[in-house]
């Protein structure tokens, strides 16, 4: 991704609402096709059901296996892709590849492909989650890319293998999970509207043609996670109702004790803050992914931290910096808002 002025600190803070995050946001329109859903908080029993499903060697082995260098073309990049499908296939999630080539400045034609994972795939819309398994590619160095964006990417396969009883159910509702691991997030030379993002440009652009959009409820984006003390925002009006379930996710987990803290794992750091700020950033700097689906009015959270980790598109972006203390906490708020969000859907029908 890239963010399109480097002086954003000085006058990020355009508007900032701090929501009523505890109050019941009943009765947001959500998505397309007019639905409204009826957000309901987990019940305090399903929420002590679903907040220990956790398996951290888990997320440790799958990010262990994608952090190799995932440029295009490379045998490494295949090999991200072989892994994922085969992963999300032994689940029992549909998996399909859309297959496409475009031209890049330095490498020149290249082969995509973006890899589209379905819990049903007869489903009549989808909770999208995603995150990009290329990486970047430089020509001085090999870049690992772990929040940028293996990491990510390792989470999703950890929620599918984590939450794998409790998604049965949503194998046969008519909203289901569908996860996307974009290819060719990454500029080749220099980021601009041809050299970037050549994945997902391809996939909305095919799935505005066939009706495919409309039947994607919300798309949350994954980008940059994995290193200590990350900060989200809220960037878009239509997603804040959602966005503030997931502020009141952390505080309740926060509140019951259920997220790892340093000072409780021997780490002599405290984190001051919060992971999901009650704040909105009315803001269109950061460019990723999301960007083709948002300008189609596709529904869209987008979970970058604000600032970048430090080690942004850097040889310094590799096992070494990554929290999983940290990635676990932030893994446990999404389980918790994904089975919400199907749930609050499932029950308005
Ligand atoms: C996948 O589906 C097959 C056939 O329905 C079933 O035998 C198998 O147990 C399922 N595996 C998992 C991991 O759900
Ligand atoms: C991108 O490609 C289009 C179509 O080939 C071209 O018209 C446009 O000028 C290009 N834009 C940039 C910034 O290179
Ligand atoms: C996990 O999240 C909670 C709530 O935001 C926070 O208090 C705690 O410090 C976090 N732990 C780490 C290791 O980031
Ligand atoms: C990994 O990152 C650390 C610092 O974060 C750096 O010291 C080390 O050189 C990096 N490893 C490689 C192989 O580049
Ligand atoms: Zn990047």
């Amino acid at each position: 991704m890239c963010l399109l002025n480097a002086s954003f600190a000085v006058f990020i803070i355009l508007s900032v609402s701090v929501f009523a995050s505890k109050d019941s946001q009943s009765g947001f329109a959500v998505g397309r096709n007019e639905l409204t859903y009826r957000t309901e908080e987990l019940s305090h029993e399903k929420f002590l059901a679903y907040a220990p499903l956790s398996d951290v060697p888990h997320l440790r082995k799958v990010t262990n296996n994608l952090l190799i260098p995932r440029v295009v073309g490379t045998t490494g990049h295949t090999q991200a892709r072989d892994y994922i499908t085969s992963n999300l296939r032994e689940l029992n999630w549909s998996v399909e590849h859309d297959k496409f080539h475009d031209t890049a400045p330095i490498l020149g034609k290249l082969h995509f492909h973006n890899i589209i994972a379905k819990l049903n795939p007869d489903a009549e819309r989808y909770l999208v989650f995603a995150c990009h398994y290329d990486s970047k590619y430089f020509e001085d160095f090999e870049f690992i890319g772990a929040t940028d964006s293996a990491v990510p990417c390792a989470m999703l396969l950890n929620m599918a293998h984590v939450l794998q009883t409790a998604l049965e159910p949503f194998r046969k509702t008519k909203l289901s999970l569908m996860f996307i691991f974009f290819d060719g997030e990454e500029a080749f030379k220099e980021w601009g509207p041809n050299d970037s993002i050549y994945g997902s440009r391809h996939l909305a652009k095919m799935w505005e043609a066939d009706g495919t959009l409309n039947r994607l409820d919300i798309l949350v984006l994954l980008d940059l996670i994995g290193s200590a003390d990350p900060t989200f925002y809220s960037f878009f009006p239509n997603t804040e109702g959602w966005y503030s379930r997931l502020v009141s996710l952390e505080e309740r987990l926060s509140d019951l004790n259920m997220l790892q803290r340093y000072i409780s794992s021997g780490v002599s750091r405290q984190y001051p803050n919060r992971y999901f700020q009650p704040n909105t950033l009315r803001s269109s700097m950061v460019e990723d992914d999301h960007l083709p689906f948002l300008r189609r009015n596709v529904p869209i959270l987008h979970l970058i931290p604000l600032p970048f980790p430090t080690v942004w598109h850097t040889k310094d972006d590799n096992n070494s910096i990554i929290d999983y203390i940290a990635t676990e906490n932030i893994s446990l708020i999404l389980r918790l808002f994904m089975m919400e969000y199907l749930q609050s859907a499932t029950d308005e029908k």
